[in-house]
């Protein structure tokens, strides 16, 4: 059954990998891309994610741009990972089609207002203010929203601190405010991204599809190999953000379990840390799961199939 989904992303490298995944995939309807401060200004990351619907020539795809900083905080960007443009390594195409003209908080709440219920999944590879804010705006979408599913956390893994990971780190009170509504949330974190890794097999087999796509995967990996090796030391770099896409194309590639998630917010050390509850069992009424392992192999068959689809 298609997955119609909300893509609120801060490309990204790893972001622009989910959103041709989700464009590739036939049992995903991208039905907007909403756009959040995150890896990169908001500017920069709303014309990155125009810039790889053109590349992908999917600019029927509306994007709406979000909020410029955290609820409380102060601006984060990380060109350490993903460079002064958000998207260094790679050339993107002047898009055609202009951003949207509501805000992507407004743009979320009418979406799903419009939607059937229980139709619309809300997907989150960026800081989580948007989200926050639609929610705040009209909490009603929480009945009417299928399931979020972010990119963020993690269970015994940080990467922007020993405690936090990025996502969450940048606005943890923003995702405080949706890991603690009622809705279906589903965290994939460091966990199981940091298995993620898009070894030089994985770039061979996408150089092979041989197609503008294709090449521009191929030369989102190359920068972000190096980023990743001198930041955090790693051989291959771990895409995370399609770890959330596979999720919805085959539930059984990234597992899950039921596990309270809290958002520390006030730690000296540890503010932006998911401190998730695997005490079992969980409680009858925890509205949160947390992934737990990556299929790797079917990840990346499915990844690259949707890329030589576009
Ligand atoms: O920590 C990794 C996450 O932060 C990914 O979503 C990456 O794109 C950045 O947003
Ligand atoms: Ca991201």
């Amino acid at each position: 059954m298609t997955r119609r989904i909300i893509l609120d992303c801060d490309p990204g490298h790893d972001d622009a990998v989910a959103i041709m995944f989700a464009l590739g995939s036939p049992d995903i309807e991208l039905a907007a891309i909403t756009t959040v401060g995150g890896n990169q200004t908001i500017d920069k990351v709303t014309r990155n994610a125009r810039g790889i619907l053109a590349l992908c020539g999917r600019e029927e795809v509306p994007v709406y741009r979000g909020a410029e900083r955290p609820l409380l905080r102060q601006v984060e960007t990380a060109p350490s990972i993903h460079g002064e443009t958000g998207l260094d390594g790679v050339e993107l195409p002047i898009p055609t089609v202009a951003e949207r003209p509501q805000r992507a908080a407004q743009a979320i709440v009418e979406i799903v207002r419009e939607s059937e219920p229980g139709s619309i999944t809300l997907v989150g590879t960026g800081p989580l203010t948007n989200l926050a804010l639609a929610v705040r705006l009209e909490p009603a979408i929480v009945s009417r929203v299928r399931e979020v599913v972010i990119m963020g956390g993690g269970i015994y893994e940080g990467n922007w601190t020993a405690a936090a990971e990025f996502n969450i780190w940048v606005d943890p009170e923003a995702a405080r405010i949706v890991f603690d509504e009622p809705w279906r949330v589903t965290m994939v974190g460091l966990d199981v991204t940091h298995r993620a890794l898009a070894t030089s097999d994985v770039v061979d087999q996408a150089a092979r599809i041989n197609t503008p796509t294709g090449k521009f995967f191929v030369d989102l990996m190359r920068f972000f190999r190096v980023s990743n090796r001198e930041a955090f030391g790693f051989a291959d770099p771990p895409v995370h953000d399609p770890c959330t896409i596979a999720y919805l194309v085959d539930p059984a590639v990234v597992v899950t379990k039921a596990a309270p998630v809290a958002v520390e917010t006030r730690g000296e050390l540890t503010a932006g840390a998911t401190v998730v509850d695997l005490r079992a069992p969980a409680p009858a009424n925890c509205n949160t799961r947390v992934a737990t392992q990556l299929d790797r192999e079917r990840f990346w068959e499915l990844v690259l199939d949707a890329i030589a689809r576009l």
